[in-house]
């Protein structure tokens, strides 16, 4: 198996330096759509520590730092995307370099953990949503956001597509799929909704 990892560190972080400027497919457009959603299922719903998954350069966070102060912690395999994160200076946020497979934190420590537009890039995606689900309080939600196929498009995707890039991209996931995988690590489907062409989101509560 290719190393996904060192593909999506080497690529993002090629890209962080300009990441939220460049408002285009394959820099920062489609996570703006999903981290608005995201920011959206969590209006109404009380919380005091969050985690966001593949931060990236703090987007959601900063989003949602604005709105309510409360501990936000993110996690990014690029130390670039980690070092443009810090740089916001977002008021109750830690940012630190690291894996999805391996979260640094201990059990039942979030109210909420959320990914956006970055499942897609782990190699092992049932070992990042068990790891979601450990570090979640008990009734803490997951929710995902990501852009995928299912069916012959996910297939020619996964099978052929994603073997030629070098953007460390590896496995599309429908909605479906994700709520089933989410279902089957042992949480309850909250919501689940397409947002926007092949982009949705879906959350699971603990
Ligand atoms: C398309 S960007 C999305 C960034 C941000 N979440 C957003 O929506 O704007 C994908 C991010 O996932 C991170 N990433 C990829 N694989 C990862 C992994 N295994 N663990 C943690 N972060 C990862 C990349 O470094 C990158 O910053």
């Amino acid at each position: 198996m290719k190393d996904y990892e060192a593909l999506s560190k080497k690529h993002f972080d090629g890209q962080a330096a300009e990441y939220d400027q460049r408002d285009t497919y394959y820099y920062s457009q489609n996570g703006k759509i999903s981290c608005r959603d995201i920011a959206e299922r969590i209006k109404g719903v009380p919380y005091e520590t969050l985690l966001d998954v593949g931060c990236g350069t703090g987007f959601l966070i900063d989003l949602m730092a604005k709105r309510k102060p409360a501990k936000y912690c993110g996690v990014d395999l690029s130390d670039e995307m980690i070092r443009v994160a810090k740089g916001k200076a977002i008021p109750g946020a830690e940012f630190v370099v690291g894996s999805a497979d391996k979260l640094p934190y201990p059990d039942e420590t979030f109210d909420i953990v959320t990914c956006s537009q970055s499942f897609h890039h782990y190699p092992y995606p049932e070992k990042a949503m068990r790891e979601a689900l450990r570090v979640l309080k008990p009734g803490g939600l997951y929710i995902l956001s990501d852009t995928g196929l299912g069916g012959i498009g996910g297939w020619i995707d996964n099978h052929i597509l994603f073997k030629l890039m070098s953007s460390g991209d590896c496995h599309t996931t429908d909605r479906k799929g994700i709520a089933k995988m989410m279902e089957k690590t042992g949480f309850t489907i909250a919501d689940s909704r397409q947002i926007k062409g092949m982009i949705y989101t879906v959350t699971g509560k603990k």
